[in-house]
């Protein structure tokens, strides 16, 4: 046996996939972690740096503004070598399979691999095959786990709790991880949810989410404390979900008008990106009294450091 042979086997690395099943307890740990780097965020003084010599890998198989630039910030602000894989550019153009890249990038020593991809499924997928933490950072309409994160941190900053606060999801249910995952969250924390979309964009097993469904926004927004709006995913639809663009927007954008049934200091919040006039009106999007649009960009940095601080730590032998 050789020195190599004797050496414990390093402990198995922990990942992000999902928020079904998360429990309650977890949630809060990574919202107070979360919590400790918003102000430091906030200033140039940075912390010391936790990842140094980590390498954090953003494998996005999908177009991304914000979740791939807030990933690059987290890792970059807590000292890590951050690599973006420019997917169009790499061998997954030439044929390669997500498994031979997930293989490829494990003979490089990563630590943290953070992947999006148009596939359910995906990141757990590759979480069997690599022996590094992996962050599931959008798979299909499946699940997106740290815009989940975020959200509630925003929420919990605003209104100083989750328990019992009333949630209003609205728009395209069916395609969008963002709703699944925050509905596993929401639900988990003990907040009550609601979904409000036209049927033809309401996921099968709907029943089964905990949540209860609206098909009117007026009935959907009454007397709720968050309105969370979503963006039809119209790459992920194939065929005719709405009849158009302007009669979805006279039915389910939200506009100043919609939004009086719901409480007077309801927060509005949207993942973006954005689509103005279609699921949103610009005059509630802007609205710096009501929106939290921007918060939510803001504290996803802060919830990726927290992510992985968290997932690193772990792993540490
Ligand atoms: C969301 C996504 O990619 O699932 N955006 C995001 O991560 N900020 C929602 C969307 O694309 O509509």
């Amino acid at each position: 046996m050789t020195d190599t042979d004797a050496r414990p086997a390093p402990p198995e690395p922990r990942h992000l996939l999902a928020t079904e099943g998360m429990p309650a307890a977890e949630i809060g740990r990574i919202l107070d972690c979360a919590e400790t780097y918003v102000a430091q965020n906030r200033s140039r003084e940075r912390s010391p740096p936790l990842l140094s010599g980590r390498t954090l890998v953003n494998l996005f198989y999908e177009n991304s503004t914000r979740t791939r630039t807030s990933f690059e910030l987290a890792g970059k602000r807590l000292g890590a070598d951050v690599i973006n894989m420019e997917v169009a550019a790499s061998s997954v153009k030439k044929g390669e399979t997500l498994i031979d890249t997930a293989m490829t990038l494990n003979a490089m020593h990563l630590d943290v691999l953070v992947v999006r991809h148009p596939e359910s499924g995906a990141a757990n997928l590759l979480a069997r095959k690599v022996n590094c933490a992996v962050i599931n950072a959008g798979d299909g309409n499946h699940e997106h786990p740290t815009q989940a994160l975020l959200d509630s941190l925003t929420i919990r900053r605003r209104r100083g709790r989750l328990a019992g606060l009333v949630v209003a999801i609205c728009g395209d249910i069916l395609h969008s991880r963002v709703a699944r995952s925050n509905i596993h969250l929401l639900n988990a924390m003990g907040a009550r949810v609601r979904v409000v979309a036209p049927p033809t964009l309401l996921p099968a097993d709907i029943g089964r989410l905990g949540v209860e469904v609206h098909h009117r926004m007026e009935t959907g927004l009454a007397d709720v404390d968050i309105v969370m709006m979503l963006r039809l995913q119209t790459e992920r639809m194939s065929g005719q979900f709405v009849p158009s663009v302007r009669e979805y927007f006279h039915f389910f954008g939200l506009t100043r008008e919609k939004l009086k049934a719901a409480k007077p200091d309801a927060l509005i919040m949207h993942p973006g990106p954005m689509n103005r006039g279609v699921e949103i009106d610009s005059e509630v999007a802007d609205d710096i009294k009501r929106s939290v649009i921007l918060d939510q960009v803001e504290l996803g940095v802060a919830v990726r450091m927290a992510c992985l601080d968290l997932l690193t730590r772990a792993s540490l032998p």
